[in-house]
């Protein structure tokens, strides 16, 4: 018989390289299959379980018989006027849900569909870096450039706008920003987002700003919507999601909402992608974002705890860290003597660090490097990992130094 022919893959595929968490399970299964306690402190996937108001809204919705068909693409009005209420009470945003906010399955969905429905192919995508990597897979899926914009300490991990050539934002069809930030735990003055707006008006670009994390902050902070600024609804268009305010990671439920026809063009596009939503889990949805919100300050509380936990042991072993004001994130800097790489080497000092802490105590965080170019020599600490298993970690972290 003749040599079969085999199919290849889509070249397109090259824009799409395995997600880093999806090969950092495979070896963590192995390593714990080998009887290491690891302790997982490297994805963002919060630990606390919703509050039992929200679990029975889905409980008392999934008896109702008439439950269980398909649902209209984007979530229900009444999920997304849900939502427009939340704006409301939350940020004095009024939103039509009608027109101005679409649901999506999570917020991962959005954010990695909005350039297929915005960015022509060569448009520019201006993504942050480091930065949440379907900014950059979902742009160059499209066909766009992407063209980081560093978030770097000396500049508290904003992007320095004024290194935007007028030929770039001749360019540019869509900028992501997302603050609180993922992976740096870096916040955005509403006059910072002002100028983007400014900005975006000016050229005729859609800011896309990525916000999960706007309601987890520490110390009396309270973070600002885009949407806030006067104007913004003409040029931007927000991403939330239940995920991480409410602890709901695997329901998989979250929203895009501000710039009508950016919304308009998702709704388009998703509803040739999926069929909605469960409806339970649209009813707890509402029931999160419409009923008592003070249980998230004793969620925070805890948040904060850990952050402090993180922050002292991590200088303790001669680490750089600040604590972050927002999000569920410690970004760390090694000591620059580690980020000393040979030429040959294949790997930088962080992604090296990261992997010598989960073989040699059973610590897992994420090399900064993941993150894009600008994360090399940092490692981010994730804080959704239970109180006293933080504690464990943290003190592995300290008894082992590591070269340090
Ligand atoms: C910056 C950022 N955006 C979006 C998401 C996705 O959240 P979800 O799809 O669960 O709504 C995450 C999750 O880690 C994130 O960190």
């Amino acid at each position: 018989m003749n040599k079969p022919q085999r199919f290849h893959p889509a070249d397109r595929m090259a824009a799409l390289p395995p997600y880093f968490f999806h090969k950092l399970n495979e070896k963590i299964a192995r390593l714990i299959t080998a009887g290491v306690d690891v302790i997982r402190m490297d994805m963002g996937s919060p630990d606390l379980p919703p509050a039992p108001f929200v679990v029975q809204a889905l409980k008392r919705s999934a008896e109702d018989p008439t439950h269980h068909g398909y649902m209209p693409t984007g979530g229900t009005l009444a999920y997304r006027e849900a939502w427009a209420h939340f704006y409301g009470a939350r940020f004095g945003v009024e939103l039509d849900a009608q027109k101005e906010i679409v649901g999506l399955l999570g917020s991962k969905d959005g954010v990695f569909h909005l350039a297929l429905a915005i960015v022509n192919p060569g448009d520019v995508a201006l993504v942050p870096d480091p930065g949440y990597a379907p900014y950059t897979t979902g742009a160059r899926l499209a066909g766009g450039e992407v063209i980081y914009m560093p978030l770097l300490a000396e500049n508290r991990f904003l992007p320095d706008l004024r290194r935007l050539t007028p030929d770039i934002l001749r360019r540019t069809k869509l900028m992501w920003l997302n603050y609180p930030n993922n992976p740096t735990g870096a916040v955005a003055p509403p006059e910072f987002f002002g100028q983007v707006v400014q900005l975006a008006q000016a050229h005729g670009f859609l800011v896309a700003h990525d916000a999960p994390y706007t309601e987890i902050t520490y110390d009396a902070y309270r973070a600002p919507s885009i949407l806030q600024i006067p104007g913004a609804k003409d040029v931007c268009v927000e991403f939330n999601t239940l995920s991480k305010t409410y602890n709901m990671g695997g329901w998989r439920v979250g929203v895009a909402c501000g710039n009508a026809e950016a919304v308009q063009a998702l709704s388009a596009l998703k509803s040739n992608i999926d069929s909605g939503f469960f409806q339970p889990v649209l009813d707890a949805a509402i029931a999160a974002l419409t009923g008592e919100q003070a249980w998230l300050i004793e969620r925070n509380e805890t948040y904060r705890e850990r952050r402090d936990i993180v922050v002292a042991a991590l200088r303790q072993a001669g680490m750089q860290v600040n604590p972050p004001p927002a999000a569920i994130y410690v970004w760390a800097r090694l000591p620059d003597r580690m980020m000393d790489e040979s030429p040959e080497a294949q790997r930088s000092g962080d992604e090296a660090y990261a992997e010598q802490l989960l073989e040699e105590i059973g610590v897992s965080v994420t090399p900064g490097s993941v993150f894009g170019p600008s994360g090399r020599g940092y490692i981010r600490i994730s804080l959704g990992t239970p109180t006293d298993r933080v504690k464990e970690a943290m003190a592995r972290v300290v008894r082992w130094g590591g070269g340090l």
